[in-house]
């Protein structure tokens, strides 16, 4: 089998291009336009292998994507290319309107033309997996969680951008017959994670005995899933994934960002002690604008159809994520110095 990934230099791309290569024993071509939150380093355990190649382009090139579909020959796409930070989307959503909507129907157009020559074997196999978020849902209460079923409401850029991506997706199912499945997933943390997104950027900051800021009052609740739980759970997608259907992903781990915050302090404390508890860093600053109270998934359908769970709790999953960052500083010390230092953004520019 060989797998066309998009975004495959990212964070969660690189946890599925190693998975595909070194446990499914996958072909893998990563396409990927190498943008700020990208870093090769991610892939030096695939890189050489007979089994992984890289293609450095924009998914919005349409001549570009169509050649590489005819190129490679692709059994499969998993689509995980985007712009993947909120607050940037705040900032400036341009790219995001243009490689999360522009970028996906590219890729879903050029698929479409190499999928209708396929022979119908081959198209009996071929998937299309369209990889989005959980935040497309929008806000919840305390109680209830997002079901497949459930209908969008995104609040910022990002996940308005996601939601169109989403619809054109399932578009290309119903009006084409692409073979597409759309996977809405929970908040990813593990290891190679971009250090601006909040799990990274705490930890380094409490490495460095820096301030760790946390939005408003902390109360803001996500449902954690390992990455490479998620990983799992998109390569189950390619062999036992229904066409057409959507499939939630998430941890049943729903912390607050506070708990979060304090629970990496205290890993830190044990694992490195240093001259005073961390949590006497927490600061808390102003909120981001249209800040969603609560994502929590039910994601039992992803059990029942594909056989799927996560493996690991978040306290393990955190502990081993600390650890890592620790012991991992020449992949995170160049995004850090040279492309984002960990300073706010998605603030409107009143409140800097
Ligand atoms: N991180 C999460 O918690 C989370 C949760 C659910 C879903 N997702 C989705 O999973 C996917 C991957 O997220 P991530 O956290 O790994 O993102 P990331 O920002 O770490 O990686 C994105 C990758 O896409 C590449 N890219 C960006 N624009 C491109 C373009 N125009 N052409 C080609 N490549 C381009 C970047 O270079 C980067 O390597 C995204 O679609 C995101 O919406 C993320």
């Amino acid at each position: 089998m060989r797998v066309l990934v998009t975004g495959g230099a990212g964070f969660i791309g690189s946890a599925v291009c190693r998975q595909l290569v070194l446990e499914a024993e996958a072909s893998v071509v990563n396409v990927d336009k190498l943008t700020y939150a990208a870093n090769l380093a991610s892939l030096a355990s695939i890189d050489g292998t007979s089994h992984y190649r890289f293609e450095q382009h924009d998914i919005c090139d349409q001549e570009a994507v169509t050649r590489l579909f005819y190129k490679w020959e692709p059994s499969a796409v998993i689509h995980l290319a985007a712009e993947s930070h909120v607050d940037r989307s705040i900032t400036g959503s341009a790219t995001f309107i243009s490689t999360n909507i522009v970028g996906t129907y590219t890729l879903l157009e050029s698929a479409r033309r190499y999928y209708e020559g396929l022979s119908s074997q081959r198209q009996r196999q071929f998937r299309f997996i369209h990889v989005s978020t959980d935040e497309v849902y929008g806000s919840l209460g305390p109680v209830d969680c997002f079901r497949e079923d459930t209908p969008y409401r995104p609040s910022s850029p990002y996940s308005a951008s996601k939601a169109a991506s989403d619809h054109l997706a399932l578009a290309w199912y119903k009006t084409y017959g692409l073979p597409v499945i759309v996977s809405n997933c929970s908040n990813n943390y593990g290891p190679f994670q971009f250090p601006e997104k909040l799990i990274p950027l705490t930890i380094l900051n409490a490495i460095e005995y820096k301030s760790l800021p946390v939005y408003g009052d902390g109360s803001n609740v996500r449902d954690w899933l390992h990455v490479d739980d998620h990983a799992a759970g998109l390569i189950r997608l390619l062999f036992e994934g229904r066409a057409g259907e959507k499939y939630n992903f998430g941890g049943d781990s729903e912390r607050s960002n506070l708990e979060v915050v304090t629970q990496i302090c205290d890993v830190l404390d044990r694992l490195r002690p240093g001259p005073a508890a961390r949590r006497s860093l927490i600061s808390f600053v102003p909120d981001r604008p249209g800040h969603d109270a609560r994502y929590a998934i039910d994601a039992s359908k992803a059990r029942s159809e594909l056989g799927w769970q996560p493996t690991r709790s978040f306290e393990r999953g955190l502990a081993d994520t600390v650890e890592w960052y620790l012991a991992s500083g020449t992949w995170w010390a160049r995004a850090r110095n040279m492309v984002y230092d960990g300073s706010r953004l998605g603030l409107p520019a009143t409140q800097h």
